[in-house]
């Protein structure tokens, strides 16, 4: 296997790759697909990532963040391995080898690969070795929460925007953490990955910055999830609730009024503008 990072050098300094243009997501592939497993309920794995799968016979998946539900009802057949304490140089020659073997291999991410998946650095490091690989995109962990959460992350008069984010921590430098300046914002739902083990000193940050102490948190503890929690509090509470729960991880944290559906306003799209866009072209969903 190369060096991961001679991979992911020659991946940044390559031409445009030409599938950008020749494929589109969900489109069959050659390689190995790097597929979201959705945030939980199998349910929400899409149809693509289903059939590949069943026709799996080695899926490498991520551990305790897909559920088990999942890998039992349709790859029970398959052999099964957890990518949690693996390394690239385990992971890549795993899959490589047995894709070279002529087994079908599918490399399983939690929610969307696309959002703090890193999915790239395995791609490249496959691709470097000349193992094809595509992504096929699922569920993210915010969308599921706002499904529980019976609303909509931009809502008319609330919500213009969406931020995902992470708090700062072992991986993230204190000065690109951006969540003060998404709340500051006002009207965009900040949805936090990888934050449940640092709510309170992330709320403690916002009261130092000066936010309002009331503004809404909603924590969704494994949404979609069998055992899936809802915890509503305010920057001034969420802290003492979350740590009586006791959860330390598997939660999405979202701050702002559109969790709670609070004062939003009837949009425009089915009022009189309906009929004009209709002519124009692009409208909201
Ligand atoms: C490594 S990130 C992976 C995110 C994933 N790629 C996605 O799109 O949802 C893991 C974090 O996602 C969030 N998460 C993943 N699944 C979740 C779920 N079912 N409910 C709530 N949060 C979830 C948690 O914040 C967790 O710490």
């Amino acid at each position: 296997m190369s060096d991961p990072q001679t991979a992911i050098d020659a991946a940044t300094a390559a031409e445009r790759d030409p599938r950008i243009h020749e494929r589109t997501a969900g489109e069959r592939q050659e390689g190995i697909p790097f597929v979201g497993a959705g945030p939980g309920d199998p349910g929400l794995l899409t149809v693509t990532g289903k059939e590949l799968v069943e026709a799996a016979d080695l899926v490498v998946h991520a551990g305790s963040l897909v559920n088990s539900e999942l890998l039992a009802t349709y790859c029970a057949d398959a052999e099964q391995v957890s990518s949690i304490g693996k390394d690239l140089e385990e992971l890549v020659p795993l899959m490589a080898g047995a894709y070279e073997a002529g087994r079908s291999v599918v490399r399983l991410h939690s929610g969307d690969p696309a959002v703090y998946g890193a999915a790239l650095e395995q791609m490249d490091a496959l691709e470097h070795d000349g193992v094809p690989t595509y992504l096929v995109p699922g569920v993210t962990a915010a969308f599921a929460a706002s499904a529980s959460l019976r609303t909509q992350l931009t809502l008319n008069g609330v919500a213009n925007h969406v931020a995902f984010t992470r708090p700062q921590g072992t991986t993230l430098d204190p000065s690109d953490d951006h969540i003060d300046e998404f709340v500051g914002m006002g009207d965009v739902t900040t949805c936090i990955y990888l934050g449940t083990h640092a709510i309170a000193e992330t709320m403690d940050r916002l009261l130092a910055g000066g936010h309002d102490p009331e503004t809404p948190v909603t924590v969704v503890y494994h949404a979609s999830w069998p055992d899936e929690d809802i915890i509503e509090g305010t920057i001034a509470t969420i802290g003492n609730r979350i740590e009586a729960a006791g959860y330390r991880a598997s939660a999405l944290v979202i701050i702002g009024d559109a969790a709670r559906k609070a004062g939003y306003e009837r949009s425009y799209l089915y009022g009189e503008w309906a009929n004009r866009t209709a002519a124009d072209g692009e409208s909201n969903d």
